[in-house]
C-alpha cells in the first residue's frame, strides 16, 4: 500500500537468490567461497585509518557540515585529477564529495533530467544504474557490450532519432572488467556534445589497473556536458566509509549540489579529511593494492581457460568476466554451483540481459582459494 510507482519500478535484486543458496551449502556443511560481491577485502592504508580515528576525537568534527567545509576534500580531489590524468578543475564549481558514486549517480539523475527523458545505458550494467534510472522514471534505451567490441558501445549505431539526455559509461567496467581508450572517451564526449547530451563517466575502478596499464579519465576529453563519479571504495578500499566525489560541467554539478541540499549535509568531517588525506598519497599506494588483485587475476584466469571457458585477461577492476561453456541461464548455474560447491559467482544476467551466458568472479579472495574455486567449479561441470 505504501510503495510509490516510483519504488515499484526498482528491479528488485538476484542476490537474494544466491543468498539462499549459500546459506543452503553452508547447511550442508560446505565452506562458501565468495566471489560474488565486489567488495574490496584489503585495508584502508594506515594513515587514513589513523587520521580518522584523530578526527572521532576532535569535538569540531560532530557538527554538519556546511558546503564551505567541503573544500578541503574538494581541493584534493582536483589536485587528484590533475597530478593523475592532468585535468585542471574549478574545486569550487565543478568538484563535489558525495557519499559513494552510487548515491552521487542516483542523486545527479534527479538532478540532471525530466521524468521521461531518455537515457542510454549499457547492457550489462552494474545494477544499481538500474534502480537508479527507475527512480528518476527515465526511458532507457539500451546499449550492447558485446565480447567482438571489447564490451565498448558502438555509438555510430543508436538512431539518429534517438536524443538521449545522458549517455552512462564505467570503464574500467564491471562487470566485464573491460577498458577504454582516451580516444573513445574523446569521441563519446562529441558524440555526446552533437546531440545535447550529457556524458556521465561512473569512475570508481581508476586505479584498479595491473601492470603499466593506466585507466584514462573521461575528463581528458573536457569538461563541458561531462560528469565523472570518483569512488574511494575500491581504490583505497574504503567502501564502508561511503566516500567518492563528483567532478566536471559546472552547470550539472550545481545541479547535483541543489538536489543533495535537499538530501544530506556532505559526508561526516572525519571522513572527508581522511579522503583528503587518501587522494594525496603517492600514487604507490594505489599500485600496491592494485598489484593484489593482478595476483589473484594472474591465479584465476588461467585456470579458466584451462578449463575451456571463455576469459580475457582483465587489464583493470576486480572481476574476470566469463562465459560458462554450454550454459544459457546464468541464474540457474550460479545457484546451482553455490549450493552443490559452495563457491558463490554473480550469474551475469542479474547484471542485464545482455549478461546471459556469463558469470562474474570478483577477485575478494587470496589465489589459493581462488584455484581451489576453479577446482570445484570443474568437478560441477564434469
Ligand atoms: C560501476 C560501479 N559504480 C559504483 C559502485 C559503487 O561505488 P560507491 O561505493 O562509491 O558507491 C560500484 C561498486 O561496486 C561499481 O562497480
Amino acid at each position: 500500500m505504501w510503495s510509490s510507482r516510483r519504488a515499484a519500478a526498482v528491479p528488485g535484486s538476484v542476490f537474494s537468490l544466491m543468498d539462499a543458496a549459500k546459506s543452503r551449502a553452508r547447511g550442508r556443511g560446505l565452506d562458501i567461497i565468495d566471489l560474488s560481491i565486489g567488495s574490496s577485502d584489503l585495508n584502508p592504508p594506515d594513515v587514513v585509518l589513523d587520521a580518522l580515528r584523530e578526527a572521532t576525537h576532535n569535538p569540531a568534527t560532530y557538527r554538519y557540515p556546511l558546503f564551505s567545509d567541503t573544500q578541503p576534500l574538494r581541493d584534493a580531489a582536483a589536485a587528484y585529477l590533475k597530478r593523475r590524468f592532468d585535468v585542471t578543475l574549478n574545486a569550487d564549481t565543478e568538484v563535489l564529495p558525495l557519499i559513494g558514486a552510487q548515491e552521487g549517480l542516483a542523486h545527479l539523475l534527479l538532478a540532471v533530467t525530466d521524468p521521461g527523458d531518455s537515457i542510454l545505458l549499457p547492457d550489462p550494467c552494474y545494477p544499481p544504474y538500474l534502480g537508479a534510472v527507475a527512480v528518476a522514471g527515465l526511458n532507457v534505451v539500451t546499449l550492447p557490450l558485446l565480447p567482438e567490441r571489447g564490451f565498448l558501445p558502438d555509438l555510430n549505431a543508436v538512431p539518429d532519432n534517438v536524443n538521449p539526455r545522458v549517455l552512462l559509461l564505467n570503464y574500467p567496467n564491471n562487470p566485464t572488467s573491460a577498458v577504454a581508450t582516451r580516444e573513445f572517451f574523446q569521441e563519446a564526449a562529441a558524440w555526446c556534445r552533437e546531440r545535447g547530451t550529457l556524458l556521465i563517466h561512473d569512475h570508481p575502478y581508476a586505479e584498479l589497473t595491473f601492470g603499466n596499464y593506466r585507466a584514462p579519465s573521461a575528463l581528458e576529453a573536457g569538461t563541458t556536458g561531462v560528469v565523472e563519479l570518483h569512488s574511494l571504495s575500491k581504490t583505497h578500499h574504503m567502501g564502508g566509509f561511503r566516500v567518492g566525489f563528483a567532478a566536471g560541467d559546472a552547470h550539472a554539478i550545481a545541479a547535483l549540489a541543489r538536489v543533495k541540499g535537499a538530501v544530506d549535509f556532505h559526508p561526516y568531517l572525519g571522513i572527508q579529511h581522511a579522503a583528503a588525506l587518501a587522494l594525496g598519497l603517492p600514487d604507490e599506494v594505489c599500485r600496491a593494492g592494485a598489484s593484489v588483485f593482478q595476483e589473484r587475476r594472474d591465479a584465476l584466469v588461467p585456470a579458466l581457460q584451462s578449463l575451456g571457458w571463455e576469459v580475457q585477461t582483465p587489464q583493470a577492476s576486480m572481476y574476470a568476466w566469463a562465459r560458462v561453456p554450454g550454459v544459457t541461464d546464468s541464474i540457474t548455474y550460479a545457484v546451482n554451483a553455490a549450493e552443490q560447491t559452495g563457491v558463490a559467482l554473480s550469474p551475469g544476467r542479474a547484471f542485464g540481459a545482455g549478461g546471459e551466458g556469463f558469470v562474474r568472479f570478483a577477485l575478494v579472495q587470496p589465489p589459493d582459494k581462488l584455484q581451489e574455486a576453479v577446482r570445484r567449479l570443474a568437478e560441477l561441470n564434469a
